[in-house]
C-alpha cells in the first residue's frame, strides 16, 4: 500500500511517500521567513505552504519513482495546529484523493508524533507511557496498545518546546531555539545556577514551564553566561520531564517508555531517559532526531496503523482543520 503523507500544521512543509510503514522518500522544507520575526507569523506560514507544497510533492513523487496514480492513500494532518497552515495540506490532499478516486485520511498531529515509532513497540512493549514534548504541547499518555491511548496530564501553561524557544529568544539565539540551547548547553556548567522547578512533584502528571521561563529572564538580566544559563535551563526541563515520566511508568506498571515531539531531539534528554529506563528495567523507544520534530513520515505511519487496525477506515471529504485538541482519548484518525 502506497501512502502519500502531508504535514503542514505549523511552519514546516513536509511530504513523504511510504510503502506501509517503510519510508520511500521524504522532503521537509523549513520556512526561513519567520526567523526575522522571532516567532511564527501564521499568515506567512500558510502562504509559504501554498507555494512549497505542490513543488515538494512533485519532487517526492519523482524521487520515490512513483506516479500520483500509484498512490493508494492520501493522508494529511487535520490538527491541532495553525488553521491556515493546516488547510493548505488538508485541502491539497483531499483534492488529490477526490480527483484520483483514492482514499483520504485526516490525521491527528499529536497522535502522529507517537505513531512515528510504529510498528516498533509491539504487543510485548505495552502498556507504555509516552512523553509528548513539542513546541505546542507537552503531556503524558498511557497506551494499553497502539489503539488505546489516554491522556494522563498536560502542561498548565507553556509547552516544554515553547519554554526552550522563549529562553533562546531572550538570549538572542534565534527561532526556534531549542536545538541552539541544546548545542551551547554542552559548553556550560548546569550546577552553577539553580533555577526553580515548578510543579516538579514526580507523581503529578501535569507540567508548568512559564515560571521557569520568568526565572531564566531574571537570571539573564542579572548577568550570566549564555552557556551556563542554557545548561541549567536544559537540565531543569529534562529533570522534570524525566521524573514525571518514570514515576507514571512505575505507577502504571508500564513495560516501556515512548518519547515523541521536537523536544525529544534534545541530546541530554535522550541520554538521561536511556540511562534511567535501563536502570528501571523499562524498554525505551526514541525516534531518530529527524523524526522527532515535525515531519510527514509520522503522518504516513499513523495512516498505516489506522488501516492495519481497520482496512475500511477513511475520513470524510468534509474533514476540517482544528486548532486545539481537547479530551482524554487520543485517536489518530480524524473522521470529519
Ligand atoms: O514537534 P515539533 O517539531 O513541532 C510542534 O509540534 O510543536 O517541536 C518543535 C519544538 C520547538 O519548540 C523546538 O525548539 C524544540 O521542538 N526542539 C528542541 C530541540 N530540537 C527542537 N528542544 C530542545 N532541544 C532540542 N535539541
Ligand atoms: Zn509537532
Amino acid at each position: 500500500m502506497l501512502i502519500l503523507a502531508v504535514e503542514t500544521s505549523c511552519d514546516d512543509t513536509a511530504v513523504a511517500v511510504l510503502e506501509d510503514t517503510r519510508i520511500i522518500h521524504q522532503e521537509i522544507h523549513h520556512q526561513k521567513i519567520h526567523e526575522q520575526h522571532g516567532g511564527i507569523v501564521p499568515e506567512l506560514a500558510s502562504r509559504s505552504h501554498l507555494i512549497s507544497l505542490p513543488v515538494l510533492a512533485k519532487e517526492v513523487i519523482s524521487k520515490a519513482s512513483v506516479k500520483y496514480e500509484d498512490i493508494d492513500v492520501f493522508a494529511a494532518t487535520a490538527g491541532p495546529g495553525l488553521i491556515g497552515s493546516l488547510l493548505t495540506g488538508l485541502s491539497w490532499s483531499k483534492a488529490m484523493a477526490f480527483a484520483l478516486k483514492k482514499r483520504f485520511l485526516g490525521i491527528n498531529h499529536l497522535a502522529a508524533h507517537l505513531f512515528v515509532l510504529y510498528p516498533l513497540p509491539d504487543s510485548e512493549s505495552f502498556p507504555s507511557v509516552a512523553l509528548l514534548a513539542s513546541g505546542g504541547h507537552t503531556g503524558l499518555f498511557f497506551l494499553k496498545n497502539w489503539y488505546d491511548c489516554s491522556l494522563l496530564g498536560a502542561t498548565r501553561d507553556d509547552a516544554a518546546g515553547e519554554a526552550f524557544d522563549k529562553c533562546a529568544k531572550l538570549m538572542g539565539l534565534g527561532y526556534p531555539g531549542g536545538a541552539e540551547i541544546d548545542r551551547i548547553a554542552e559548553l556550560g556548567d548546569p550546577e552553577i545556577l539553580k533555577l526553580p522547578s515548578p510543579l516538579s512533584e514526580p507523581t503529578l502528571a501535569e507540567f508548568s514551564f512559564s515560571g521557569l521561563k520568568t526565572a531564566a529572564k531574571i537570571t539573564w538580566e542579572d548577568g550570566v553566561s549564555p552557556e551556563n544559563l542554557a545548561a541549567s535551563f536544559r537540565k531543569t526541563v529534562v529533570d522534570i520531564l524525566l521524573a514525571k515520566t518514570i514515576s507514571a511508568a512505575k505507577r502504571l506498571q508500564a513495560r516501556s517508555v515512548m518519547l515523541a515531539g521536537g523536544v525529544t531531539a534534545n541530546s541530554l534528554l535522550r541520554k538521561k531517559f536511556s540511562e534511567v529506563c535501563l536502570e528501571e528495567g523499562l524498554e525505551i523507544y526514541i525516534p531518530e532526531k529527524e523524526l522527532a520534530t515535525d515531519n510527514a513520515v509520522m503522518v504516513g505511519r499513523a495512516a498505516a496503523a489506522i488501516l492495519s487496525e481497520n482496512p475500511d477506515s477513511r475520513s470524510d471529504l468534509t474533514c476540517n482543520a482544528f486548532a486545539r485538541w481537547e479530551g482524554n482519548r487520543l485517536e489518530a484518525l480524524v473522521r470529519q
